[in-house]
């Protein structure tokens, strides 16, 4: 193909705990981007004119979206995002690292609060997977409140009786005398892909999936 044509695949990748395991491993596949090591650096797209590929860095939740609109061509981002998103995209390869578990936690008292369906305020950043766990798995009628950070203060604070947050190490949780009541799912970073990207440059996106998939096999 003449690199002349060729078009830029766009990833949209995952500020913050995400980002520096996404980019050692699309390294290992020999996808790199100079540029964007470069700490002092105020830009926010970074390119690789050699592999016609350009790279930022967005906010967990809004990587969902940029795929979806085609904004990107190629994402990763957490399977918590893609769960409280919902967004038309196609989840392609679980990259096995970002692992965690999404959970509803409290005080060991508030386990008694989930068996016998009452009515308790649940606190969370993640307000559609909270929902759907409470209305459509365990059939309770619940109130949600949707929080931004620090979700662990609900309980503390009297905000709520429990909250449906992500578990990594469980730090969090020891420190502030709550614990995990229930697993909702486990979690992990995700590597999506924008529906008619998928189509259009099929082979491109094939090879880096091929070749990330037996990179994360050895
Ligand atoms: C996440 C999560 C928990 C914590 C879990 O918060 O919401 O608070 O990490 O990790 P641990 O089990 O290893 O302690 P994050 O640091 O992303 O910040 P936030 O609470 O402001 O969302």
């Amino acid at each position: 193909m003449n690199m002349e044509e060729t078009k830029y695949l766009t990833f949209a990748l995952t500020k913050g705990r995400l980002a520096g395991q996404t980019l050692s491993l699309l390294e290992e596949i020999g996808i790199t981007c100079e540029e964007m090591k470069d700490k002092a650096s105020r830009k926010l797209v970074f390119v690789n004119e050699a592999l016609k590929l350009k790279f930022f860095l967005a906010k967990g939740p809004d990587v969902p979206t940029y795929v979806e609109y085609g904004a990107a061509d190629i994402g990763v981002v957490g399977k918590d995002e893609l769960l409280e998103e919902g967004r038309r995209l196609y989840e392609v390869l679980d990259l096995g690292f970002g692992k965690c578990r999404m959970c509803v936690c409290g005080p060991a008292e508030a386990k008694a609060l989930l068996t016998h369906h009452e009515m308790i305020r649940v606190a969370s950043k993640y307000p559609v997977i909270a929902k759907d766990y409470f209305y459509n798995k365990k059939h309770q009628t619940v109130d949600i409140i949707k929080l931004n950070g620090s979700v662990e203060l609900g309980p503390i604070v009297g905000l709520s009786d429990v909250i449906v947050d992500i578990v990594e190490t469980g730090s969090t949780l020891r420190e502030n005398g709550l614990e995990v009541l229930e697993e909702i799912c486990p979690l992990s970073a995700r590597m999506i892909v924008n529906q008619v990207s998928m189509q259009m440059e099929t082979e491109r996106i094939r090879e880096i999936i091929l070749k990330l998939r037996n990179q994360l096999e050895a």
